[in-house]
C-alpha cells in the first residue's frame, strides 16, 4: 500500500498482538518501533523504541498515560516522558522521539514509514 510518493503503509501486526493500554516492539527492516494501543482513549500511537536519554530500546515497555490532554509514554528506566502525538520530551529535556502514523484496518495494524528510513 502506498500513501504518498515517499510513505508506505507497512503491516505491523494484528490488533490482538498489542496489549490494551500497553505497547509492543515491532521490527521493520532495521527499525524498532514502539506501537501502543491506548484503549482508554480509543487511539493508537507509534514511536521509535529507543529512549534518547541513555539509548535503551525500551519505550514499548513504558507506561502510557495522559498529561492534561496529552497522551504520553514514560520510559521504564528513568521515567522521562514523551508525547505520543508529537514526540516532544515532557520532562523538560531537549531530546525528542520520532513518531509514526498508525492505521487500523480490519483488525490489522499498519505503520506509515518513509522510504528513506527503510
Ligand atoms: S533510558 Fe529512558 S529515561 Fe533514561
Amino acid at each position: 500500500m502506498v500513501d504518498t510518493m515517499n510513505d508506505k503503509w507497512i503491516h505491523a501486526c494484528s490488533v490482538q498482538d498489542v496489549p490494551e493500554n500497553g505497547g509492543v516492539c515491532v521490527k521493520v527492516a532495521d527499525l524498532q518501533i514502539a506501537l501502543f494501543h491506548f484503549k482508554r482513549r480509543g487511539e493508537w500511537y507509534a514511536t521509535q523504541n529507543e529512549c534518547p536519554h541513555r539509548h535503551q530500546m525500551a519505550l514499548s515497555r513504558g507506561m502510557i498515560g495522559s498529561q492534561g490532554d496529552e497522551p504520553k509514554v514514560a520510559c521504564p528506566f528513568h521515567k522521562k516522558t514523551f508525547s505520543l502525538k508529537t514526540g516532544e520530551c515532557l520532562s523538560g529535556d531537549e531530546c525528542a522521539i520520532k513518531t509514526y502514523q498508525v492505521r487500523v484496518d480490519d483488525d490489522q495494524v499498519f505503520l506509515s514509514i518513509t522510504d528513506d528510513e527503510l
